[in-house]
């Protein structure tokens, strides 16, 4: 399509085009509108001027007779300007008057009549229009006055050629003003057209461009920008995410792949194969638990799970998650507490509720627990075990809480361990992230991004907190 073409076919040019039209018809209608009056007007003044002049010339015939007639319409006829005179007499003889010659048959027709005419001074073929009333006088003589028409017919020739002209400026004006409208637009259009394009090859980072005029197109493009904007943040946190979950899953596959292989390898005897078979389903139950747990994230992320709420008191499943891990704590060393008498009213997927809270508590055996805790304390040379351990104080333990708080209630988890410094603690909840320091325990770094997730999904928050020393996790949930 050509440059023109598309110009034409623009909303804004066809809008100047409608309101063209109607300002143009607009501006006709005025001017004829003004002609007619005007006109109109003119008319009314020349017949009432030819009636004055014909009573007048009336009573003078009346008073003087057809001399006195003849002596006054002679005089006027002298005079300059566009009057007309004619006496005749009876049978249509001019008398006195400066009418020469007149359309055939006017003198018989009695009112107003518009005729041609030449005046008796000028030559043959000069004619001029007028208007005239003709009168018979008592006796049979014929009285005319007239008025030439040509001031009329001026008028009418420079409101017509005003009209023209200012109809054709209005046109002009208009088109030159929707070129330009157009034009602009069309350039703006263009611009956000070039953007889009790259924005569909799949460079997400480019955005529309905005004038700084404010209008409806600005607009239109910051909000355009605005939506850019999050689509890009949201495929950086696909593509993240992906990213590390191939990244992640790869390390656990590979060490079955390599487990498998050695035993096929090494092993001699069946139950070398056992054992080897063994090791290879507790690394996949690893993997199984892993995808559980990535899926979970997401259910809980994509608000899925959001369906299966009810109201529950929280007090009971942080008794219930509590009674489930005491024994693994014992193991451990921990003293598991739990501080949850008041109700705590959740609604919520109770599942869900429990899983995080599990995995803040898992976590707290895992990383406080006194080996873990202070490993530079354990003793550096075999000789070192024979002698009796050194007197340590015993550890903080493990506090586990329920309590309402305003429009809160705050499931807890404080331990005593080594914490997560202020900042690492953006970053823990992220899918797959394990700080240095823990990398000797098992785990895939998820457990903390489901009880986030968790959170989010009751609009509410995981908060990590200093307990000083140790971590201070809370699930913070709106209160039913
Ligand atoms: N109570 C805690 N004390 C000290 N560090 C912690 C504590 N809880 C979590 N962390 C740190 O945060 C990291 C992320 O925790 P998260 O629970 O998400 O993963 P994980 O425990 O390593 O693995 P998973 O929970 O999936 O088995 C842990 O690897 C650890 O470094
Ligand atoms: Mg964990």
């Amino acid at each position: 399509m050509t440059a023109l073409g598309k110009l034409f076919r623009t909303t804004a040019f066809k809008l100047s085009l409608v309101y063209l039209t109607v300002f143009a018809l607009f501006a006709a209608f005025l001017i004829g509108y003004f002609a007619w009056t005007t006109s109109r007007l003119i008319t009314q003044e020349i017949t009432e001027t030819i009636d004055a002049e014909i009573n007048g010339l009336s009573e003078q015939y009346g008073q003087g007779g057809i001399r006195r007639l003849l002596l006054i319409v002679d005089a006027r006829s002298r005079r300059p300007g566009s009057n007309l005179y004619l006496v005749t007499t009876p049978s249509g003889e001019g008398l006195a008057g400066n009418v020469g010659t007149l359309q055939p048959g006017i003198l018989d027709q009695p009112g107003l009549t518009e005729t041609p005419y030449r005046r008796l001074d000028e030559a043959e073929d000069a004619e001029h229009r007028a208007v005239v009333r003709v009168v018979r006088l008592a006796g049979g003589f014929r009285l005319l006055v007239g008025r030439d028409l040509e001031e009329r017919e001026r008028l009418h020739d420079i409101i017509l050629s005003t009209s023209r002209w200012s109809i054709a400026v209005v046109v002009v004006l208009g088109l030159a003003g929707g070129f330009f409208v157009t034009r602009r637009v069309l350039k703006r259009i263009d611009a956000m057209g070039g953007t889009t394009r790259t924005i569909m090859q799949g460079d997400l980072t480019g955005r529309l461009p905005i004038a700084g005029t404010g209008d409806e197109l600005d607009r239109l493009a910051e909000n355009l920008n605005a939506m850019l904007e999050r689509i890009e943040a949201l495929m950086h946190g696909l593509k993240e995410v992906s990213d590390n979950i191939a990244h992640d899953l790869k390390t656990p596959l590979t060490r079955l792949r390599n487990r498998a292989e050695e035993a096929l390898r090494v092993a001699k005897s069946e139950s070398d194969y056992r054992t080897a078979l063994e090791n290879v389903l507790e690394e996949s139950d690893g993997l199984i638990r892993t995808f559980n747990a990535l899926l979970m994230i997401a259910r809980a992320e994509s608000g899925e799970s959001g369906e299966a709420m009810s109201a529950f008191d929280a007090t009971e499943i942080v008794h219930d998650v509590a009674e489930l891990y005491e024994p693994l704590a014992d193991d451990k060393g921990l003293a598991l507490t739990v501080e949850a008498d008041a109700a705590a009213p959740v609604k919520g997927n109770r599942e869900l509720v429990s899983q995080a809270l599990a995995n803040l508590i898992d976590n707290a055996i895992k990383y406080a627990a006194p080996e873990h805790a202070a490993p530079e304390l354990a003793p550096a040379s075999a000789s070192a075990v024979a002698e009796a351990p050194p007197a340590r104080e015993p550890p903080p333990g493990i506090v586990v809480s329920a309590r309402s708080e305003g429009e809160w209630v705050l499931l807890a988890v404080a331990d005593g361990g080594p914490g997560i410094g202020a900042s690492d603690r953006a970053r823990v909840v992220e899918r797959f992230v394990r700080l240095e320091q823990s990398r000797s325990q098992p785990g895939a770094g998820l457990g903390l991004s489901l009880a986030a997730a968790v959170a989010r999904l009751h609009r509410g928050e995981l908060r990590l907190e200093d307990n000083s020393p140790g971590l201070r996790a809370t699930l913070a949930l709106p209160r039913a």
